[in-house]
């Protein structure tokens, strides 16, 4: 095994044999769920997130100026409906828990969202963090810091073009008291998710948005005042007007895995290790962009609101068991892959796909592989595998009653060879963009939708008929919600 990226995955497998190891989870031990960086100073966005409510269809108007003059109408929508609070649910005797208009694993919530601004009349440039709790933009820096930006992006040309960018992190210590090492592929499909809302939003607002995977990580953890180890950037996201920002064409693999393997700290946990390795640095030689040609999958959306579905969206808790018709399936899948819009994989063509069929009207039950560039089926095993995917999915209800399930895999030496260990982030992003992506259709046409991020990884392979060398990065189940 040559890389970091496939001892980590290989070592946070659940296994039956070891899954009692991992204990109980003790609910006083969870960190706060809400970043405070600066108690006390914010610009309120509620004012702006008033009228998106009195609204009913909270379409966008097209008579605003997204993100053209003014900032903070456009931000408070994409913000809001990225990562904002939905829903807010009592518990016994506990602090209310409050969920997101993105899913979480756990409910955990360790994705955070930053903000670059500059030269718009209604908000001062600088960088911001979004509290999603107090609906507030909190200053972290006041000026320009699109000079340092476009340099931790490696003169990426789409930064110089935008105003506005956003930036994803994630904070260990959210899902780690919990998950433990196997946090971090959580983190990533979590940021996965709220990504692919903001994309969908930016779509809907007629913007351009251009997805940036690479970046100095240690550049950006100076400029937002990250603590190491605790919170790492993840993704860059640059807005503009329709037609201001140039395509991205690849992302950037990080340092071949023997070089980068050299910075790992071995007393840090695997988690830490991971992030290490899939780091820039600006010591280490850069390789050159992968670029990637784009796929060319096309599918009228129709009115899809997704204002209108995020504010609906929930995981589906129980499904009844009920089948879907072939066409819903499709759809869903050709929503969740098409080529119009942003682009917005990271590691386009390093997935792989494949469909766990129970009730589907117009396909047999049984495993198929699924073409990421045309969308189709190629029946591989005949059946019914629900017990199987019950048992891989740690005895779980939802993905022995769902109506097909789409299973996220990749080869990773290959990942790897592409890509550096910062493969792993981005195909795990890319999974959790797609299982969002999916989500949100299946709201749209009555359908529900779950991620499912505890599996038996070994179980599947051997269910899916693929060697060990492809990981399960995660499985997206769908089907009729019990009412
Ligand atoms: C990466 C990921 C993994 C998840 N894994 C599971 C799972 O294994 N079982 C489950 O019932 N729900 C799972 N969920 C759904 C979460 O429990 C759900 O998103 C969270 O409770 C918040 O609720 P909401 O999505 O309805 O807002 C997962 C969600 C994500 C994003």
């Amino acid at each position: 095994m040559s890389s970091f990226t496939e001892r980590y995955h290989e070592l946070t497998k659940y296994r039956p044999e070891t899954i009692d190891k991992l204990g109980t989870v003790h609910w006083e031990e969870q960190p706060e769920p809400f970043k405070d960086v600066s108690p006390g100073k914010k610009i309120d966005l509620i004012p702006h997130l008033k009228p998106l409510f009195s609204d009913i269809e909270i379409a966008p108007d097209p008579t605003l100026p997204w993100l053209r003059d003014e900032a903070l109408p456009a931000l408070t929508r994409l913000l809001y409906f990225t990562l904002g609070l939905t829903a807010r649910m009592s518990s016994d005797g506990g602090p209310d828990l409050f969920l997101r208009a993105a899913p979480s694993a756990g409910g955990l919530y360790p994705t955070e969202v930053y903000v670059a601004v500059k030269d718009f009349p209604d908000l001062p440039s600088g960088l911001y963090h979004y509290h999603s709790q107090k609906s507030a933009l909190i200053p972290v820096w006041e000026g320009d810091f699109f000079a340092d930006l476009q340099y931790h992006f490696l003169n990426h040309p789409v930064v110089a073009e935008s105003r506005c960018m956003v930036l994803f992190t994630g904070m260990y210590g959210r899902s780690a008291w919990r998950y433990k090492e196997r946090a971090y592929r959580r983190i990533l499909l979590d940021t996965g998710h709220a990504a692919g809302n903001l994309l969908e939003m930016a779509e809907s607002l007629g913007l351009d948005a251009a997805v940036l995977g690479g970046f100095y990580d240690g550049g950006i953890d100076e400029l937002l005042f990250l603590t190491r180890k605790e919170e790492f950037p993840l993704l860059g996201i640059a807005l503009g007007p329709h037609g201001s920002l140039s395509k991205v064409e690849g992302q950037v693999p990080s340092a071949p895995p023997n070089e980068a393997a050299k910075l790992v700290d071995v007393n840090d946990p695997m988690q830490v290790q991971q992030n290490t390795c899939e780091r820039l640095y600006a010591a280490l030689p850069l390789r050159s962009i992968v670029t990637t040609l784009p796929s060319s999958i096309h599918f009228d959306i129709g009115g899809f609101n997704p204002q209108a579905v995020i504010l609906q969206r929930r995981s589906t808790r129980k499904f009844n068991g009920g089948s879907i018709l072939l066409k819903e399936a499709e759809d869903m899948l050709r929503f969740a892959f098409r080529s119009d819009g942003s682009d917005w994989q990271l590691a386009p063509g390093k997935m792989g796909l494949h469909l766990v069929v129970f009730a589907v009207e117009g396909k047999e039950p049984g495993i198929y592989d699924l073409d990421p560039e045309t969308l189709d089926w190629n029946m591989k095993r005949e059946g019914d595998f629900r017990e199987d995917l019950r048992g891989i999915g740690l005895g779980q209800d939802l993905p022995a009653q769902c109506s097909f399930a789409l299973i996220h895999t990749a080869d990773m030496a290959g990942l790897v060879s592409t890509y550096g260990d910062r493969g792993y982030r981005y195909a795990c992003m890319d999974a959790g963009q797609t299982g969002e992506r999916i989500q949100l259709w299946a709201v749209h046409r009555g359908f529900g939708s779950s991620g499912i991020g505890g599996y038996y990884d070994d179980w599947a392979n051997e269910l899916l008929n693929l060697p060990l060398t492809h990981g399960i990065l995660y499985l997206t189940v769908v089907g009729v919600p019990e009412e």
